[in-house]
């Protein structure tokens, strides 16, 4: 490893993914207290976790229970290999069961906040109080530590809720501390962390940029670099980490593709550049993508073609830019991606993978004539607010609700046209003013208006009867929209977006409310 290498790479933590919608969480967690964490599929073998060179393991809970003969294991040389380890409720049973402890279903189930007695501190609860609330899910309980292993707390039901064995730097807890609810969940990652594996915090958010200045640099010599702007938090922040690397060799495009919401190429044009200087090219492409979903019903092949015809546009962008840049034989070789880290690990980085094709990763054409840039891979939500912040973004970029790439085109249950557009973005467009007048922008994460082309309902307005389409409102509170729950709106607040919609919006006759969490449902209807 040269010299550049090791200032730009990070030892990580591992969070070994059981099928939690938790393992995104602990991985979070561990960066909020200055760590930086990666999330590996349980598969993981020792030779591949020991290749990562890894400060710390964490083992993430999971829906199974670890004495069925299909549930996933953890290959025990991992155990071997001297990292500290810290299992977390199916990974804590993991740990149980593969050092000789015992793991039963009593049929006492154990769900949600929870009390807890400390019974000995050990390293992981030092500093706490002897009896706290923990937050629990889980069927089965270990009955008792591997030899060796000094039990540390005990609930009601759990004789065993949380071990340890400091000299083999191997822990573990039933609860969930990477849950708010577990009043000292944090204390006790960071105990793991700081205490028992000594990891110096280190990750922040000056650090990123410096090491993504780099890499970017690194990775795109003297060529030029497009990107496209979305309007979107993701691409602004991306474009500007880019744009501080290699400044005038990228080129932002920006792509109206008419799924945007009202004013949003004009908010691009004018927030944007004033605050960057970066330069943009705008490309009007309306009527290819229209064309290109014309008839389309099923919400994959949607994806799947605003994917492909986004890139293609960019391809034609570069046809049109490319000889602006031979001219100084700087060619366009780079497209910059938004991707986030949770893109890259729902479309197959771990086990919770495959839930939906997001366009920016599962959508690219095979046929892709870029090589991509994409700063934010490794990056949460919030990670990515703070350091557009850092970067000196404006704040209403910054903290934009998140928008997804196939726009409207997602919102619109049915075919996509344009009346049908029209008509959404004026109802979106309602929603958002009277959310923003209510004070409530900082508190909901989105609200996507959906609107049911394929559903009419009979209505009575004016003095007749009208048969109209109904507009779903889906406002949701979440953290990093893995899990998510419908907003509680005012009624006063409802009962007015209700009527503005319906008096204002021609066509739409029914204003509904989603009042559904995620999971079971996601946030966005395609
Ligand atoms: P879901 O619907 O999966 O959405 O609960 C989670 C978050 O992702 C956004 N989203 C997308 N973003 N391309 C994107 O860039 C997509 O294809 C896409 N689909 C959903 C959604 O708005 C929410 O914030």
């Amino acid at each position: 490893m040269n010299q550049r290498e090791q200032q730009i790479s990070h030892q990580p933590v591992l969070v070994i993914d059981f099928g939690a919608q938790y393992a995104q969480l602990i991985a979070r967690r561990v960066r909020e207290a200055g760590v930086y964490s990666e999330i590996v599929h349980h598969n993981i073998t020792a030779a591949e976790v020991a290749a990562k060179n890894p400060l710390a393991i964490i083992l993430s809970g999971g829906p199974a229970s670890v004495y069925e003969p299909q549930s996933p294991q953890l290959d025990p040389a991992i155990l071997e290999l001297g990292v500290p380890i810290l299992g977390i409720c199916y990974g804590f049973q993991t740990l149980a069961n593969a050092l000789g402890g015992r793991v039963d279903n009593s049929g006492l189930r154990e769900y949600g906040a929870t009390e807890m007695h400390v019974a000995a501190a050990g390293e992981i609860l030092t500093g706490q109080p002897e009896t706290q609330t923990v937050w629990m899910s889980h069927g089965d309980q270990v009955m008792e530590a591997p030899e060796g292993f000094e039990v540390l707390a005990s609930t009601a039901t759990t004789p065993v809720a949380a071990f340890e064995n400091s000299e083999r730097k191997i822990y573990g807890v039933q609860w969930h501390p990477e849950v708010k609810h577990s009043t000292f969940g944090q204390n006790i990652l960071e105990n793991f962390l700081y205490r028992a594996a000594g990891i110096t915090a280190d990750w922040n958010s000056g650090n990123v940029i410096a090491e993504q200045v780099e890499k970017i640099r690194a990775q795109v010599g003297s060529d030029r670099v497009i990107c496209g702007l979305s309007g979107g938090v993701d691409s602004a922040v991306a474009a500007a980490l880019v744009h501080k690397a290699v400044g005038d060799q990228l080129i932002c495009v920006f792509v109206n593709h008419g799924l945007l919401r009202q004013d949003e190429a004009e908010q691009v044009e004018r927030d944007y550049v004033a605050a960057t200087g970066i330069r943009l090219v705008t490309v009007d492409v309306e009527e290819k993508f229209l064309s290109a979903l014309a008839g389309v019903t099923d919400p994959e092949t949607k994806r799947k073609i605003i994917g492909r015809e986004f890139i293609r546009t960019f391809e034609e962008a570069q046809a049109a830019l490319i000889a602006e840049a031979a001219a100084d034989n700087r060619p366009i070789k780079f497209l910059v991606q938004g991707t986030l880290y949770p893109d890259v690990v729902e479309s197959g980085g771990g086990v919770t993978a495959g839930i939906k094709s997001h366009h920016n990763v599962g959508g690219l054409p095979d046929d892709l004539q870029f090589e991509l840039v994409e700063p934010l891979r490794t990056l949460f939500k919030d990670e990515v607010r703070t350091i557009g912040a850092e970067l000196g973004l404006p704040h209403e970029i910054v903290q934009r609700q998140p928008f997804p790439g196939p726009g409207l085109g997602i919102r619109i249950i049915g075919e996509v046209t344009k009346e049908r557009l029209d008509l959404l973005r004026k109802a979106d467009a309602i929603v958002r003013a009277e959310l923003s007048a209510a004070g409530l922008d900082g508190e909901i994460w989105q609200c996507p208006v959906v609107l049911l082309a394929d559903v009419r309902s009979v209505g009575v307005q004016g003095d007749g009867r009208s048969y109209g389409h109904p507009i779903v409102l889906r406002p949701v509170s979440s953290e990093d929209a893995m899990t998510a729950d419908w907003s509680r709106l005012p009624y006063d607040l409802l009962a007015k977006i209700s009527n503005r919609i319906t008096n204002e919006v021609a066509g739409v006759n029914r204003v509904v409310l989603d009042i559904t969490s995620k999971p079971p449902g996601t946030i966005e209807w395609e």
